[in-house]
């Protein structure tokens, strides 16, 4: 089959050559993207005069006979068609004939390609919030079931201070509000429309890019042309975001991991989203987590990959650029998954608040609240940070907890304290004072879960 753009030549290419120059294989997931930038693109020159009313209703029944015989399977496209510009293009000329051949006039593959990503990504990016939205909700959902249970928290791995569950429900909570808020701000730049940028300097006909932008949803046309064709910013960006999201849900799947271990047995993760070993009888693995925790590896692999082929390339149009679409596809195709997997497996887990209990008295959780405690009885902090540390000492030579110690031993450390002084030390106490804008106090927690269902309610808008 000789090629759309055969003119000049006099030998077909090689056939090694058209498999590695096609990105059919890759680029047709875009066939509706590309009838819908097709049909708006001949609106609107039959609107400017350029092709003849018949001509443009010949093109647009064609094109939709075209995505529906896609949709349906009956056309399949081939290495032959090299991209999916020209597979349906040659595909409207067969046909219709002579009409056909009017679509590709003001335009070029190099504004195309970028107007169907715009669009594919545009609509990707409203699904994968829509995801995201859902999760932050199963997050409230949880953090409110959880408000007022006592974990331990941790710094280095090691106990540091009790914090509720639901504390840390809405950490991963802000982590996920950043990640839509960045999305939502990657759709403005996304959002624009390149079509009738042309190779890369316009076009001496009279067209009207800012009827095609509007025609297909788009915020406006993109401002330069040589910009247009070369931009993959927007990629980029969008592989940015999914990376750094990702790195969102690695770090809480790592969680899941440790938690999920014979040592911690904090969690207890739903049989349907584990799965048992080929040998070992006993085993109940936390693959799914550990598979997001992987994942995260790829969609940087993506970034990379894109940063990579974007660098060095001058400008306007370089075949390069068409290394853009399978690691965007990639990215798109594994954060969306794992949006959706991790809300399933944060809605399949529970908390095992009998082994979180065990755990509590170990490590000296209280010891900063009874440093504060001492600084509400005029003790300057530095003393009372030194005086806990002793204290802390004389219980691991008597192997008690600091709540043990008496009258006499707390006042052989130092002579202003006493066990009134301290006050109530209990862990439960302690979670309660800490009252503190952004604290983990019950109280505090439940005011950070409206601020967030708030917000999250106002997204939708
Ligand atoms: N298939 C290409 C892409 O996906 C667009 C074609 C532009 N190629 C060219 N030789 N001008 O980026």
């Amino acid at each position: 089959m000789a090629s759309l753009w055969g003119g000049r030549f006099s030998k077909e290419m090689d056939d090694l050559v058209k498999e590695f120059n096609a990105s059919i294989g890759f680029d047709k997931r875009m066939y509706k993207n590309d009838i819908d930038g097709s049909i708006a693109h001949v609106t609107m020159l039959a609107d400017c005069g350029i092709v003849s009313r018949e001509d443009k209703d010949a093109i647009v029944r064609g094109l939709e006979k075209i995505k529906a015989g896609v949709e349906s399977g009956e056309i399949q496209f081939t290495v032959e068609d090299e991209d999916i510009h020209m597979g349906v293009e040659s595909r409207l000329i067969d046909e219709i004939g002579e009409a056909g051949k009017r679509l590709h006039t003001a335009r070029s593959r190099n504004d195309q390609c970028q107007v169907d990503t715009r669009m594919y990504l545009r609509d990707e990016i409203d699904e994968i919030l829509e995801r995201l939205y859902y999760l932050e909700s199963v997050i409230l959902d949880k953090a409110e079931k959880y408000a007022d249970s006592i974990t331990v928290g941790f710094t280095h791995m090691q106990h540091a201070q009790p914090v509720t569950i639901g504390f840390i429900f809405m950490a991963y909570f802000q982590m996920l509000r950043r990640d839509i808020e960045r999305l939502k701000d990657t759709r403005k730049r996304t959002n624009l429309c390149p079509l009738g940028a042309c190779a890369l300097a316009g076009t001496t006909l009279p067209t009207d890019r800012h009827q095609t932008a509007e025609l297909l949803g788009f915020d406006a046309p993109t401002e330069n042309a040589m910009d247009s064709v070369s931009d993959r910013d927007y990629s980029l960006e969008f592989l940015s975001d999914a990376s750094i999201s990702m790195m969102h849900l690695s770090r809480w799947a790592e969680e899941f991991v440790w938690w999920n271990s014979q040592e911690f047995s904090f969690i207890d993760i739903d049989d349907s989203y584990c799965t048992g070993s080929s040998i070992m009888p006993q085993k109940k693995n936390p693959d799914i987590a550990e598979l997001l925790r992987g994942k995260c590896g790829r969609v940087y692999g993506d970034l990379m990959q894109l940063l990579t082929v974007m660098k060095g390339t001058p400008l306007a149009f370089n075949k390069d650029f068409q290394e853009d679409k399978e690691s965007l596809f990639d990215a798109v195709d594994t954060w969306k998954a794992s949006i959706q997997i991790f809300a399933h497996m944060l809605e399949n887990t529970e908390f095992r608040m009998d082994r979180i209990k065990a755990q509590m008295s170990k490590g000296f959780l209280n010891a900063t609240d009874i440093a504060e405690h001492m600084v509400k009885a005029g003790i300057p902090f530095r003393e009372a940070h030194s005086i806990v540390g002793r204290m802390v000492k004389l219980c691991e030579t008597k192997g008690c907890e600091l709540e043990d110690l008496t009258d006499e031993e707390l006042s052989s450390v130092d002579s202003r304290i006493s066990k009134e002084v301290l006050g109530d030390i209990s862990i439960e106490a302690c979670v309660e004072g800490r009252k503190s804008f952004g604290g983990t106090a019950p109280s505090e927690v439940r005011r950070q879960i409206e601020v967030g269902r708030n917000w999250l309610n106002s997204q939708a808008e």
